[in-house]
């Protein structure tokens, strides 16, 4: 199958996002998030905490924003900052959210410029946190994230990796394009991350697979991978345990939270999947599959010679969803994708109709090829389609929004 197509952007629309920084070595990566915010045309006022400042210096924020940087609420009095600045704003963000500012979050406290803003906020809060992961997974901190999450504020995972030391463990802060991705799907979609996977198992393939001719050459296809990440993200962000059976994809940010599990083949993608939904609650087959392998790969590279290359034969690959299919666990959710034209035969919708029925899962995601797209696009839009006979058509937005739907439609699959 191919990556769901999608050129043509969304209409953009200038939003007012308070972007709050805490006082953690992460604090640099804040300008990276600030910038892509920016350049997608929003206005950005940052507040950064004290400590903050320690890290990233208040020009830097001042000049990447365009606006005034302050941190208590003592400066710029008549203005009353400390609640215009959270009543007007359409997204606080915290990048990054330290062990501390967790805290303070969770108790109310009122004691800076951010603190008072998230006091004041009516609009969707989000906390990017990073921190050492001892600091992570300390009671008490689990307890501020629960209670953060349990009032509506979504707070995401954060990766794992290296962290300011030598050491590496859970607590590094999430790639600023994924943050910058969650962020704005909430102001496309303030209900787009509620906290209501957690518990699940989920697993998702992205990417294409490539089958080898040769050491050097392989038959694969344009798919970047771009939807399947969108769909971890997005499943990880909502409080899923998340396996990411990854093949080959264009650079894309590593999910944060999310298990990942590299495959080149599809008879490797066969096997990791068929492992990983063993145990899953849901299995979202994103990933552009080949059909066929050719029969042999050559060991050597093959050369050019004087006579015509022989002709490659090509044999079949398991269909993968289909197997899964058939080998469900009690309960389990299976979600397919199809990427259509229209031919002779139906339109896109009939053949979706009739892909659904065959392969026998509960959801498939249905894409027109070559409306307005190249497969490589940031955007994406099509039909959910259900195998009791919804069907969901979703406007053109990015993958992050399509991935929200998706898991929408999960989660009430998952519950009819
Ligand atoms: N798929 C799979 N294994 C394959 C091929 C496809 O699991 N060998 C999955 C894809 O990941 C996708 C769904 O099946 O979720 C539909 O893929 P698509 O290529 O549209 O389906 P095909 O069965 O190959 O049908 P077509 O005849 O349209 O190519």
């Amino acid at each position: 199958m191919t990556e769901p197509d999608g050129a043509v952007p969304a209409p953009r629309e200038k939003k007012r996002i308070v972007l709050g920084v805490g006082g953690g070595i992460a604090a640099y990566k804040a300008c990276e998030v600030l910038r892509g915010l920016t350049e997608s045309g929003h206005e950005v006022r940052v507040v950064p905490t004290e400590a903050a400042l320690r890290f990233v210096g208040a020009a830097t924020f001042e000049a990447l924003s365009g606006n005034p940087v302050h941190t208590g609420v003592f400066e710029d009095v008549p203005e009353v900052e400390h609640v215009r600045i959270g009543r007007e704003a359409d997204l606080v963000l915290v990048v990054p959210a330290t062990a501390d500012l967790l805290a303070r979050a969770a108790h109310g406290n009122a004691d800076d410029l951010l603190t008072a803003t998230l006091l004041t906020a009516s609009c969707p809060v989000m906390f990017a946190p990073a921190m050492h992961t001892e600091m992570w997974e300390h009671a008490a901190t689990k307890a501020n994230v629960a209670l953060l999450r349990s009032r509506g504020s979504v707070v995401t995972e954060p990766a794992s990796g290296r962290l300011t030391g030598k050491d590496t463990g859970k607590g590094r802060l999430a790639e600023p394009a994924e943050i910058v991705a969650m962020a704005k799907l909430l102001l496309a979609r303030p209900d787009a991350l509620p906290y209501d996977l957690a518990g699940k198992r989920v697993v998702v393939s992205a990417g294409g697979t490539r089958e080898p001719l040769d050491p050097v050459r392989w038959l694969g296809n344009r798919s970047s991978g771009k939807q399947g990440y969108a769909l971890a993200q997005v499943a990880a962000a909502r409080g899923a345990q998340v396996t990411l059976v990854n093949a080959h994809t264009a650079a894309l940010p590593e999910p944060a939270g999310a298990e990942l599990v590299q495959v080149r083949t599809a008879a490797e993608l066969h096997e990791a999947m068929r492992d990983a939904a063993r145990v899953a609650d849901v299995v979202v087959m994103a990933a552009a599959v080949a059909d066929f392998r050719p029969e042999s790969a050559a060991d050597h590279k093959i050369k050019k010679s004087e006579k015509e290359p022989d002709a490659v034969r090509l044999i079949r690959n398991p269909d993968v969803l289909a197997e899964l299919v058939s080998a469900r666990t009690k309960g389990q959710v299976i979600v397919g994708f199809a990427a259509e034209t229209g031919d002779e035969f139906g339109d896109v919708l009939t053949h979706a109709r009739a892909k659904l029925k065959r392969k026998g899962c509960d959801l498939l995601v249905v894409n027109a090829v070559g409306e307005g797209g190249a497969f490589e696009g940031d955007d994406n839009q099509g039909w959910l389609l259900s195998a009791d006979g919804l069907e969901t058509p979703v406007p053109r937005g990015s993958k992050a929004a399509l991935a929200a739907a998706v898991w929408d439609a999960v989660a009430m699959t998952a519950v009819s």
